[in-house]
């Protein structure tokens, strides 16, 4: 490790400052093996398209080409369903639950011990620092396998002795932020409850779902329980549309959500969306600051805030407000944004061209109608690749597009408060309802502002933790229904 005082650590906000510079730490890419063409996973078997077409997946790192996804049609929609429909009247429905958390149990372990091999993948097809995908990501991968494994064969106590039956074929969708957290939040428990699937991953990050496919060969998991086919759009809406589908599982943008529920509606399919977030974090001013500006950093900073409960709000109490966002200054100084396969980068790459360019766009448009901006001056990006500094847009108005729309960048809009009051009309003054965040030292106003506040999760003086045995989703056009925990399992049974 090259320690010396980088040049980034010029004195900023009026304090003695420094930086350490890091001589490069890359993590080694040897163990992944990347196929050049990549087929889909029916049935148990690896196989072409039906078009014949393929398009490309890009290293955002880089923008290079990483390997070639087969583009399913409609015809291999509809192979993956009956596959699905088959496996499930044929044996998974009918297997002793048990048996079916034993298939959980060892996929959960094969992922523990590929998970070096599965966060480098991760990294490469996402973005995202490998600090998270090794850290945060995987780790949470089995953790949900696990967790949902010990759920499988003790279902009659979801609902106090009542029986529960699985619904059938789950088509679950996802996108590119979490791209194998997500899998798992959605195979885990439709599995456990017995049903089987047909998972469409997002086309910029759908190398790490076929991945997940070998693993459930490699755990012997019977043939057509899960199918993985890849694709865009038109695949996600064959299948949303496909006639024997018998429940949604979707987790995306709000527009493709109202897009899906407009047709699931006249429908006897089943409905879960997850569709992201404007999330606040509260900071009272008699909150521990500099832990209340880590965790600010974390929750829009760290992942490049392609997280859809990111604290893209900040609400500070105004006494505080200047020393907090001088520190918050000081701090976003020391982000190091780079190459996302080296252990010491906090903030990778956005994940596609096109989320970079509309990123821009509004941070562009925000900046022309006249809101204050911040970026750490002397931070330096890649020449190559997908990347943008981490900012904020201070003292927003309420009814600014930067205060109201998901980014799903490193932008952060900064308000302030003068009342808990306040605080919370702010907090919910938005048409999303996902988390939100609580600094203060006091247990009595963190619990009053979390009462009012209209917010799926909660943290209180932290912010991003999870759990697989805590539920998650929102309110309003955050979403319908809860993912994780016992609640997870619930869109997943027919109580009888
Ligand atoms: P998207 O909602 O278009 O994509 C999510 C998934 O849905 C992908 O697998 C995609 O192929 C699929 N999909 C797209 N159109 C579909 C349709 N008509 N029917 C069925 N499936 C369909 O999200 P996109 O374009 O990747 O990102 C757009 C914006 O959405 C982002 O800039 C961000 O603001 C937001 N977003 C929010 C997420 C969250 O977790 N809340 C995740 C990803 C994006
Ligand atoms: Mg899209």
């Amino acid at each position: 490790m090259n320690k010396t005082i980088s040049a980034n650590n010029k004195k900023n906000a009026g304090e003695t400052d420094f930086v350490f510079d890091y001589s490069p730490a890359l993590e080694s890419t040897d163990m992944v093996k990347i196929n050049k063409q990549n087929k889909l996973f029916i049935n148990g078997k690896w196989t072409s398209g039906k078009s014949g077409k393929f398009f490309d997946t890009i290293n955002p790192a880089n923008g290079e080409k990483l390997a070639e996804l087969t583009e399913a049609n409609a015809e291999d929609v509809d192979r993956a369903v009956k596959a699905a429909r088959k496996a499930f009247e044929g044996s998974w429905s009918k297997l002793a639950p048990k048996q079916r958390g034993r298939y959980l149990f060892r996929i959960a372990r094969i992922i523990q011990e590929r998970s070096r091999e599965i966060a480098v993948l991760e990294t490469m097809d996402n973005g995202k620092p490998i600090k998270e995908s090794r850290d945060f990501d995987i780790p949470q991968v089995a953790a949900h396998f696990f967790y949902y494994a010990g759920w499988a064969d003790k279902l009659e106590y979801l609902f106090n002795g009542r029986n529960v039956s699985p619904i059938g074929v789950a088509g679950q969708i996802i996108p590119w932020n979490f791209p194998l957290l997500m899998a798992a939040w959605k195979i885990a428990p439709a599995l456990a409850a017995g049903n089987c699937v047909v998972l469409k991953p997002a086309e910029t990050t759908s190398l790490t779902a076929l991945l997940l496919g070998e693993i459930i060969e490699e755990a012997g998991v019977p043939p057509g329980v899960v199918n993985i086919i890849t694709g865009a759009g038109a695949t996600g809406a064959a299948l949303v549309n496909h006639p024997d589908v018998n429940k949604i599982a979707f987790t995306g943008s709000t527009e493709v959500g109202k897009i899906i529920a407009r047709s699931t509606v006249n429908t006897a399919k089943k409905l879960t969306l997850e569709l992201g977030g404007k999330s606040a974090h509260i900071v009272y001013e008699d909150a521990a600051l500099d832990q209340a500006v880590e965790s600010v950093v974390n929750g829009i900073y760290f992942n490049q805030g392609h997280v859809c409960c990111a604290g893209s709000r900040l609400l500070v109490e105004e006494s505080i407000a200047d020393i907090f966002v001088t520190k918050l200054k000081r701090r976003m100084t020391s982000l190091r944004v780079g190459d996302p396969l080296d252990k010491n980068t906090d903030v990778g790459a956005i994940n596609s061209a096109g989320e970079l360019k509309k990123i821009k766009g509004l941070i562009a448009n925000a900046i022309e109608d006249g809101i204050e901006y911040y970026e750490p001056e002397a931070t330096t990006l890649p020449q190559k690749g997908y990347y943008l500094k981490p900012c904020f847009f201070n003292n927003v108005a309420a009814s600014a597009t930067i205060c109201r729309r998901e980014i799903f960048g490193p932008v952060l809009a900064i308000q302030t408060f003068r009342t808990p009051e306040e605080a919370i009309q702010k907090a919910n003054d938005t048409t999303y309802g996902l988390a939100a965040g609580i600094w203060s030292e006091k247990g009595s106003k963190i619990h009053k502002t979390a009462q009012a506040l209209k917010a799926g999760v909660i943290w209180a003086n932290t912010y991003n933790k999870f759990d697989p045995s805590s539920p998650f989703g929102g309110y309003n056009e955050s979403g319908w229904g809860r993912e994780g925990g016992r609640h997870g399992l619930l869109p997943y049974v027919e109580v009888k």
